[in-house]
């Protein structure tokens, strides 16, 4: 199997966790893309979803998935995302897609944040993939300073400007040995909207895309 079979098949086996009757929380990427494919043929029995970026939206409204407005949410029975790294406690970078900020508000509402992923995101340090950060653009040259600091190479992502208005910074050469503590010390620094790192909120449950079979890891135990 190659990896988009393998996010595939991890896509349609989220299709187990959703429960008649409810909104389904909604990420961004190409297996979230699967995921919307399968929502599709239950679309009957949910009451809608609530979407993390316009490109989602858009997908999920052409399989004729109504999606509402997250401002009226203050909680949501299950997120369903997937992640550009995680490691073994469940925690993640995520942001590839630039709709980092959104996922975040998402996934932290959640009940049960399910994540989807194929077998090549799981790693034992994150910081391989370049963190992602979503700035405010007037901080560009400060928050360069303070990620060359702390041992980043910052670049620009040029050319995207995320679904808030924002840029997106990615942050190369970092092995993140302890990711609570630089998930804090990133946001705190002003200008920064959301760094990508979801140390905090981890997954609930994982599903695993591998060969031919699906491996859970469910530290929710639901
Ligand atoms: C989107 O901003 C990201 O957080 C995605 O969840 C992440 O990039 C995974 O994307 P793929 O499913 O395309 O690998």
């Amino acid at each position: 199997m190659n990896v988009n079979q393998m996010k595939k098949q991890a896509a349609w086996a989220a299709l187990d966790y959703i429960h008649p009757g409810t909104i389904i929380g909604v990420g961004t990427g190409t297996t979230v893309f699967y995921f919307i494919e399968a929502l599709k043929t239950v679309k009957h029995l949910i009451s809608g979803a609530v979407s993390s970026s316009h490109a989602s939206t858009l997908l999920l409204e052409r399989q004729g998935i109504k999606v509402f407005n997250i401002q009226y949410f203050s909680s949501l029975n299950i997120y369903v995302d997937s992640a550009d790294e995680i490691n073994h406690c469940m925690q993640m970078i995520k942001g590839g897609g630039a709709a980092l900020t959104r996922e975040k508000i998402l996934a932290t509402m959640a009940k049960t944040f399910l994540c989807i992923i194929d077998q090549s995101k799981l790693v034992d340090i994150l910081g391989k993939f370049p963190l992602p950060i979503e700035i405010i653009p007037i901080s560009f040259s400060y928050i360069f300073k303070e990620i060359i600091k702390i041992g980043g190479l910052p670049k620009h992502r040029k050319h995207v400007i995320t679904d808030n208005g924002n840029i997106i910074i990615d942050v190369y050469n970092l092995t993140v040995k302890d990711p609570i503590s630089m998930e804090k010390k990133i946001n705190s620094l002003p200008g920064v909207v959301t760094v990508g790192l979801f140390a905090y909120r981890t997954a609930d449950i994982t599903l695993i895309g591998q060969e031919n079979r699906i491996k859970i890891i469910n530290n929710k135990k639901i």
